[in-house]
C-alpha cells in the first residue's frame, strides 16, 4: 500500500521533475528526479538491474524529512528515474528515513534496511533524534514496510552505545545464506564506532561484536560504514564527522575513509588508514558487487560543509560520482571509472611529446563532457617548477588542477568556478611520480570534475556549476615541461 506521504512525494515528482530540462543536468551523473540528494542507499544489483537509491528530500533544494528516491542502471551511466520507494510515514520514521543498504531474497524480493528517525526531547528540552533500524521489502518498484519495525533498537545496542547516533545499516548476504549488516554507532568517549549485525532472514537481527572504533582518533562520528573483501584485504569504509586535518591526507570537516585490513569472519585487524577521495566533493561512498565480480563504488559529490552554496533557484542539488572499479594495490585502495565510460568515448583527439613553457591550447582539446589523460614529465633534464590544466574555462571562469614536482602535490582550485559563496574552494594532497611521469585522467560532466592519478591510485572529486560555454582547455608550465594528451567528448 503507498501511504498519503508517498503518493504525495510521488506525484510531486512527477508534476515537477520533467520541468528540469536535461540540459541543465549532468550527462551520466545520477541526481535527483528534483529537489535535494543526499547520501547513495541501497546500492544493489536487483534481478540483474543496478538500483540505486537516494537520501532525497523532493519539495526544496534543501535537505528535509528524508524519503528514498529511486533510480536504476543497466551500465552505471545511464539512469532510469523510478518513482520515490520509502517516505517518512510511520511512528518509527517520522522524521525521516535515513540511509541504509539494500539487498535480494532468495524468494525474489528486494529487502531495503534503513535508520528510522523519530524526535524526541531531551533533559533540557532539546529536540533529539532517536535512530533504530527498519526494514521494507517490495519488487523494485514498491515497497511494503515491515509492520514489526523498528527490527534493531537501542535494546540491541552493545553496552555505552548511542541511541542518537545509530544509523545507516550496509546489509549484504553471505554465500551460507546469512545475512549481515554493519551500522555506525557513537561510543561512550563520543566518538564513532561500526557494529556488526547478523540475521538469519533478514529481519530478526543480533549484536555481534564491534568491528572497528575510532576513539577520537579519525574524526567523531562514523556515518554510512561498508565492509567487504576486495583482493587480498578486507575493507571498512565508513564517513567521519568532525575530522582534523592529518598532514594532507585528510582535510577538516567530514571525510570519507578506508580501514584496511585482514578479516578472519570474526575480528578486524585494521593494518591502514587512508582518504577515499582526495577532492572537495566527496561523502558517504557505497558500494556493491557486480555479477561480474567488480567492487563498484558510488558516493554523495558533496561536502557537508559546502552543501548551502548552491546555484539560486536550483531545482536539483546534490549529485553522485561516476560509479568506480576498486581494487588493492601496493596495500591501498585504488579505484578507476568503471570500464562503461570507455564506449561513450567519441572524436579521439591525441597530442604526445608537446613541450609546454607558459600557456598553450592544443588543437581539438575544449569541452564539458570529456574523457581526457593528460601525463606529464620533465624536458631532458630542466625541472619545471609547476604544471596547471585549466578546464571550463574563459574569460571569467577557470578550474585549475596544479602540479607541483618538487612538493609532490597535486591542488585542485575551483575559486572561479561559477559559485560566489565564500567558501573552500581549494584543496592539495601527495601525489606519486612514477618515473618522474605524472597520469592524469580528467572527467568532465557539465558540473564536476573528476581527477583518477596514476590510473587509479588516488582520485579527486569537485562540483563546478561553470556556465557551460565556458569549455576551454589550456595547459601551463612554468619552467618546461613535456606532455602527452589523450582526450575524447563523452557522448552518452
Ligand atoms: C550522512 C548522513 C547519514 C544519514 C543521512 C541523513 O550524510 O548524515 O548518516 O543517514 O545523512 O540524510
Amino acid at each position: 500500500m503507498v501511504s498519503t506521504q508517498l503518493q504525495k512525494a510521488r506525484d510531486f515528482e512527477a508534476q515537477y521533475g520533467p520541468h528540469i530540462p536535461a540540459a541543465e543536468r549532468p550527462a551520466f551523473h545520477a541526481t535527483p528526479t528534483i529537489g535535494w540528494m543526499n547520501d547513495p542507499n541501497g546500492f544493489s544489483i536487483y534481478q540483474g538491474k543496478c538500483h540505486l537509491f537516494y537520501q532525497y528530500h523532493p519539495y526544496s533544494n534543501e535537505w528535509g524529512p528524508m524519503h528514498w528516491g529511486h533510480l536504476t542502471t543497466e551500465d552505471f551511466i545511464h539512469w532510469e528515474r523510478l518513482p520515490a520507494a520509502l517516505a517518512p510515514d510511520q511512528p518509527c520514521d517520522a522524521a525521516g528515513c535515513f540511509s541504509g543498504g539494500a539487498v535480494e531474497l532468495p524468494d525474489g524480493r528486494h529487502l531495503l534496511m534503513y535508520t528510522g528517525v523519530q524526535r524526541e526531547r531531551d533533559e533540557d528540552g532539546f529536540l533529539r533524534d532517536v535512530q533504530t533500524q527498519c526494514v521494507a521489502i517490495g519488487d523494485g518498484l514498491n515497497y511494503e514496510k515491515y509492520p514489526l519495525n523498528p527490527v534493531l533498537t537501542k535494546s540491541d545496542l552493545p553496552e555505552g552505545g548511542s541511541a542518537v547516533d545509530f544509523r545507516d545499516p550496509k546489509v549484504w548476504r553471505e554465500q551460507d545464506g546469512t545475512y549481515y549488516a554493519v551500522i555506525g554507532n557513537r561510543t561512550p568517549d563520543d566518538s564513532g564506532a561500526i557494529l556488526l549485525y547478523q540475521s538469519k532472514d533478514g529481519l530478526k537481527w543480533d549484536y555481534v561484536r564491534t568491528l572497528d572504533a575510532c576513539h577520537n582518533q579519525y574524526g567523531k562520528m562514523w556515518e554510512c560504514p561498508d565492509f567487504f573483501p576486495l583482493d587480498d584485504r578486507q575493507v571498512l569504509l565508513t564517513s567521519p564527522q568532525d575530522m582534523y586535518p592529518i598532514g594532507l591526507e585528510f582535510h577538516a570537516g567530514n571525510n570519507a575513509l578506508c580501514l584496511l585490513g585482514d578479516y578472519d569472519g570474526e575480528e578486524f585487524h585494521r593494518q591502514a588508514v587512508q582518504a577515499v577521495d582526495y577532492g572537495l566533493d566527496f561523502y558517504a561512498p557505497q558500494t556493491l558487487l557486480a555479477p561480474d565480480g567488480r567492487r563498484i563504488m558510488i558516493a554523495w559529490m558533496q561536502n557537508w560543509a559546502t552543501a548551502g552554496a548552491k546555484p539560486a533557484h536550483c531545482r536539483w542539488f546534490g549529485q553522485m560520482t561516476l560509479p568506480r572499479e576498486l581494487f588493492v594495490q601496493d596495500g591501498r585502495l585504488c579505484q578507476r571509472p568503471v570500464r562503461e565510460l570507455d564506449t561513450c568515448q567519441r572524436q579521439q583527439v591525441l597530442h604526445r611529446n608537446i613541450p609546454v613553457s607558459g600557456e598553450v591550447n592544443l588543437p581539438g582539446v575544449q569541452g564539458r563532457v570529456v574523457d581526457m589523460t593528460v601525463t606529464i614529465r620533465p624536458t631532458g633534464s630542466e625541472v619545471y617548477r609547476w604544471f596547471r590544466i585549466h578546464v571550463a574555462k574563459d574569460g571569467t571562469h577557470d578550474t585549475i588542477i596544479r602540479y607541483r614536482p618538487n612538493e609532490s602535490t597535486l591542488k585542485i582550485d575551483r575559486t572561479r568556478s561559477g559559485l560566489p559563496h565564500d567558501i573552500v574552494h581549494t584543496r592539495s594532497f601527495l601525489v606519486r611520480p612514477q618515473g618522474g611521469e605524472l597520469k592524469l585522467r580528467i572527467i568532465l560532466d557539465r558540473f564536476s570534475v573528476e581527477v583518477f592519478v596514476n590510473d587509479g591510485e588516488q582520485a579527486a572529486s569537485s562540483v563546478i556549476y561553470t556556465p557551460q560555454q565556458a569549455d576551454a582547455i589550456t595547459f601551463e608550465a612554468g619552467g618546461q615541461a613535456l606532455i602527452d594528451v589523450e582526450k575524447y567528448d563523452l557522448i552518452v
